[in-house]
Order: C-alpha cells, then sequence, then structure tokens
C-alpha cells in the first residue's frame, strides 16, 4: 500500500488537520454568539506571536459564524481599511452619502473608493445597519480584521466608533481583532480606543504538549501510518507547543518516512520511525530557522543582532543590563538597539529591566548560527 498523503499544513494561514489546543477560544466565541448582543465575546482580541495561529483562528470563528448563518467579513488591515470595509459591507456601494467613486467604473472596483475621513464612522455604521436588515432577523454580520497591528490609528478610531455603537443599539454583530502581541498595548494606549480594553483578549501561547501528542498521534494513526511511543514522543517535544513547528515537524517526518519506504521496498510498512522523526525535525529547525528567523535577522544591522545574541545566552528573560554589559556598551547605547527591537516585535519587555524574544525559537536559531560569521 503506498504512503498516504501528508496531511499536514506547514503555510501561514492555511487550515491544520487538527486546531490543537484553543477549543476554549472557541467554545467563548460560540457562547458569545449564541447569548445574544451584549455577550462580552462578541468583541474579541486576539494576539500572539507569529506563526500561533491567529489567521487559522480567524477561519476558525468564521466558520463558526456561518454555521449559524452569520455573514462573515474577512479583511485584513492595511491602507484604506475602513473604506474597504465599508465597500464590501454596504449593500449598495454606490449610493453611499460622501463617497467618491470613478463613474466609469461598473460596480465598486475597491480601488475607486473613498470616503471623507470624517464621515467613515457613520457610514460604516450605516453600512452595517443596511446590510444588516438585508439579512434579515436571527441572521447577525461577523467582521473579522487579521493584522491589526497595521492598521492605521485613524482607520482603527473610525471602526472602534462604529463597533461600539453598533454594540450598545444591542444590533446583531461581532467584531474579532487579530494582531501581535504589541499590539494591545499600542492600542490600549491610545486614548481614542478605550473601548477596546472591554474587549475579550484572547492570547494565543504555546500549546500544552499533551494536547500536541494526542494530536499528532490521532492525525498520523488516523491516516493509517504506524508510529510508535517512543518517536511520538521526540517528535512531539520538538514542537515546543508552536502551532507553527507543529505543522513544520509533522510535514517533515511524514515526507522522511515516505521517502525512506518508497527506497527500501516498504519494508516497514506504513509507518514513521524513530529515524525518520530525528531526520525530520532536523529538517523542521532548519526550515523554520530560514523562514521565520533568518528574514527577520537579516534585516537588522549588526549592533541590534548583537544585542539578540547577548540575549541567546540566556535561557529565559534577559536583564537589560547584563545585556549592555556583554556587549560591553553603556546601558544608554544598549538601550538605543534595545528600542529598536522593541520597536520591531523582536523583543519584549516583560517586565521593567528585564528583555526576552517575542519570536518563538528565535533564542534556538541564534545559538545555532552563532559560530557562523555570515549571519
Ligand atoms: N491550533 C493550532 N494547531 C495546530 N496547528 C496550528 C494551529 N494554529 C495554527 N497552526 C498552524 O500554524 C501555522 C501558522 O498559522 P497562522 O498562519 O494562522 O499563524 P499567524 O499567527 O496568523 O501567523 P502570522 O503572524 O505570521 O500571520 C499554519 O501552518 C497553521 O496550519
Ligand atoms: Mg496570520
Amino acid at each position: 500500500m503506498s504512503f498516504p498523503a501528508n496531511p499536514f499544513k506547514p503555510t501561514a494561514g492555511v487550515m491544520p488537520p487538527v486546531l490543537i489546543g484553543r477549543e476554549s477560544v472557541s467554545l467563548d466565541f460560540r457562547e458569545g454568539l449564541d447569548d445574544g448582543p451584549g455577550a462580552p465575546d462578541r468583541l474579541m482580541l486576539i494576539t500572539g506571536p507569529r506563526g500561533s495561529g491567529k489567521t487559522v483562528m480567524l477561519t476558525e470563528l468564521g466558520m463558526i459564524a456561518r454555521s449559524r448563518r452569520w455573514e462573515v467579513i474577512d479583511e485584513t488591515a492595511s491602507d484604506g481599511l475602513c473604506d474597504r470595509l465599508i465597500a464590501r459591507i454596504a449593500p449598495e456601494p454606490s449610493r453611499i452619502a460622501g463617497a467618491t467613486i470613478k463613474p466609469s467604473v461598473m460596480g465598486v472596483s475597491l480601488g475607486e473608493f473613498g470616503i471623507v475621513p470624517a464621515l467613515r464612522p457613520s457610514t460604516l455604521r450605516d453600512a452595517m445597519t443596511a446590510r444588516l436588515r438585508t439579512l434579515g432577523k436571527g441572521r447577525g454580520l461577523l467582521i473579522t480584521i487579521d493584522e491589526t497591528q497595521d492598521a492605521s490609528l485613524e482607520d482603527m478610531t473610525a471602526i472602534a466608533i462604529a463597533a461600539q455603537h453598533m454594540l450598545r443599539d444591542n444590533a446583531d454583530v461581532a467584531f474579532v481583532f487579530a494582531g501581535l502581541p504589541s499590539l494591545v498595548s499600542d492600542l490600549l494606549n491610545a486614548k481614542v480606543l478605550t473601548f477596546l480594553r472591554r474587549a475579550s483578549i484572547k492570547e494565543l501561547g504555546d500549546v500544552p504538549l499533551d494536547d500536541v501528542r494526542r494530536a499528532l498521534a490521532d492525525t498520523i494513526r488516523g491516516a493509517g501510518v504506524a508510529i510508535n511511543d517512543e518517536a511520538l514522543d521526540l517528535a512531539t517535544r520538538a514542537t515546543g507547543g508552536y502551532p507553527y513547528m507543529i505543522q513544520l515537524v509533522g510535514y517533515s517526518i511524514w515526507r522522511r518516512a515516505r521517502r525512506r519506504e518508497s527506497t527500501d521496498g516498504h519494508a516497514h510498512g506504513n509507518a514513521i520511525l524513530t529515524d525518520d522523526v530525528k531526520a525530520g525535525v532536523e529538517q523542521a529547525r532548519a526550515k523554520l530557522g530560514e523562514g521565520v528567523c533568518a528574514p527577520v535577522v537579516k534585516q537588522l544591522s549588526g549592533r541590534a543582532v548583537d544585542y539578540l545574541r547577548a540575549m541567546a545566552l540566556d535561557d529565559g528573560p534577559s536583564s537589560s543590563s547584563d545585556v549592555a554589559a556583554r556587549m560591553h556598551e553603556s546601558m544608554d547605547y544598549a538601550n538605543i538597539y534595545r528600542q529598536r527591537l522593541l520597536d520591531k516585535h523582536v523583543i519584549v519587555a516583560p517586565a521593567r529591566g528585564r528583555v526576552d524574544f517575542a519570536i518563538p525559537f528565535l533564542r534556538e536559531y541564534l545559538r545555532s548560527t552563532a559560530a557562523d560569521p555570515n549571519r
């Protein structure tokens, strides 16, 4: 019997075979929809580092809403976010007051649509109200915004004002914003966005290893491929509970086993052996380093990378004075790089005078490349 198709999905935004460890978020959202207007989980803020599963979480919540016959509008923050939302939500975009649409265009082409900034909140609100009317009783409207950290303060303000009115009016609407963890402090510091303080905040952290193990076992054995407990433990531990790494490890060990079996003439039947896991995990680590860490490191200056390398000597959060000392620099000088790295969301400051990596496995990557002067 030939080896089955690889079920793992190590690709940004693509649904994994099993969404591991996020049941509580889905449950809260489901209850939010079922409990009706005023339920706190109808306004949600999902945060997590790159590769933690924010985008697939939005997809999952969208599917939950659709299964309840809600309409779902998914947007990603970038210039023109609010106008794009309006154009997509309004049942008749061409009739929006204050909008400029090139007359030659049939329908609405997104680039042609613009609203006077001051009118954005009320126009967005009108668009939602009109859309809800076309949906009819019992059907609501879910709006999801991905990469919220890239939204302009102007757009976010308009969306927040409109959302706040809709929620206050007990309209059947829900909003889910997803973005990098830095978003929370950025947003909450902006006075005008105080309303987002009331959002239900879901931090997508590492997935418990027990859940990872079970999901790997179910996915692999469920597809008719054998794996022994030792190999399973090895694979589980290598993921560190980091969602993107779960897919990378699953994908690599599967591919490794399939290739081996095609060369050894299926001597072991359809099975992932311990050696396959060892080799697969190596490949997954390399892939993670190249795909996630290398691009981050490449865009940093030499001294900023030195700052990171000084941090990587610790197994957990570093003290910023230790880092400065290791760089043989003054605190003031080191703080310039500390601030740059914070601004770029490469590190976080978990407490006063402490810094830690914001990107999973960056520490391991820096350690593994420490000896290589070309990086
Ligand atoms: N709960 C989960 N269980 C298993 N795999 C997951 C889970 N969440 C996400 N993944 C996988 O992890 C990878 C990254 O997911 P996703 O693109 O949603 O992350 P993200 O947080 O949106 O990242 P980015 O910040 O780069 O946009 C994908 O391969 C996805 O299939
Ligand atoms: Mg994403």
